[in-house]
């Protein structure tokens, strides 16, 4: 969607707070010997809290209320059986919609102990994602986006992965413009006054493609590699980003 009154930026930011506060109340829930379904059922609970509706699961039939990937899954992974494990890398992904707005957000997680390379590959992924949105703003191009990015990404020595792009959000959780990528692209369009998109790259040392595993939705790096994703939900102004997505 595009913005062009408050009272959308408004209903907004309300559901971008909810999403937003049950990813970090869920991460800090976290520990050895929980079940992902046991972190999802404390995510489905705030979001039910705050009369928000999971949008994975009603736009996609995903089976759970959040996305929670571990380790060599990348993305959507379902919440299930699996036990977390001391050092595990948690991506939690949260996306949701009240009152017909949509947001969605995103984070990589250790659990301790965490050994200083994924320490850095988590910092330098947050990093990733803030230079993109950095590029956000009425009239810029949207390859520059992918296109800072991917300049990061090549003087830190980390990859991208090529085929998960951020995307439109708003009033679906998939919306106009379906596919804005994360990596370097030639593209020629611009960024509408008041866009609502997402930016979260896929960083990796090493994992270039995001390719099915045993199951419909959870995805795996090609070549196998640790990859981290942090995602906000932003508005395109003409004074730059809003993000929306922040606990408040
Ligand atoms: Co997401
Ligand atoms: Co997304």
């Amino acid at each position: 969607m595009t913005i062009t009154h408050q009272d959308e930026l408004d209903g907004l930011k309300a559901i971008g707070g909810i999403v937003a506060r049950t990813m970090q109340a869920m991460a800090a829930a976290m520990e050895p010997g929980m079940t992902t379904r046991e972190l999802d059922t404390i995510g489905r609970a705030l979001l039910e809290r705050e009369g928000a509706v999971p949008a994975p699961e009603a736009s996609y039939g995903f089976p759970g209320a959040t996305c929670i990937s571990v380790n060599e899954e990348i993305a959507h992974g379902i919440p299930g059986e699996r036990v977390l494990k001391p050092g595990d890398l948690v991506n939690i992904d949260v996306s949701a919609s009240r009152s017909g707005y949509f947001a969605d957000t995103g984070a990589s997680f250790r659990i301790a102990p965490v050994c200083p390379s994924l320490d850095r590959l988590c910092r330098d992924g947050r990093r990733a994602m803030q230079i993109g949105i950095a590029q956000v703003g009425h009239g810029k191009p949207l390859a520059g986006i992918g296109n800072a990015i991917g300049r990061f990404a090549q003087a830190n020595g980390y990859t991208l992965i090529r085929n998960l792009a951020s995307h439109g959000v708003g009033r679906a959780l998939h919306e106009d413009p379906e596919e804005v990528p994360t990596w370097p692209t030639k593209g020629k369009r611009r960024i509408p006054r008041g866009l609502v998109l997402t930016v979260e790259p896929f960083l990796s040392k090493g994992g270039i493609w995001a390719e099915e595993g045993d199951d419909d939705w959870t995805l795996r790096s090609s070549p196998a590699a640790p990859v981290v994703q942090y995602e906000h939900t932003v508005v395109a102004t003409d004074r730059g980003p809003i993000i929306v997505t922040l606990p408040g």
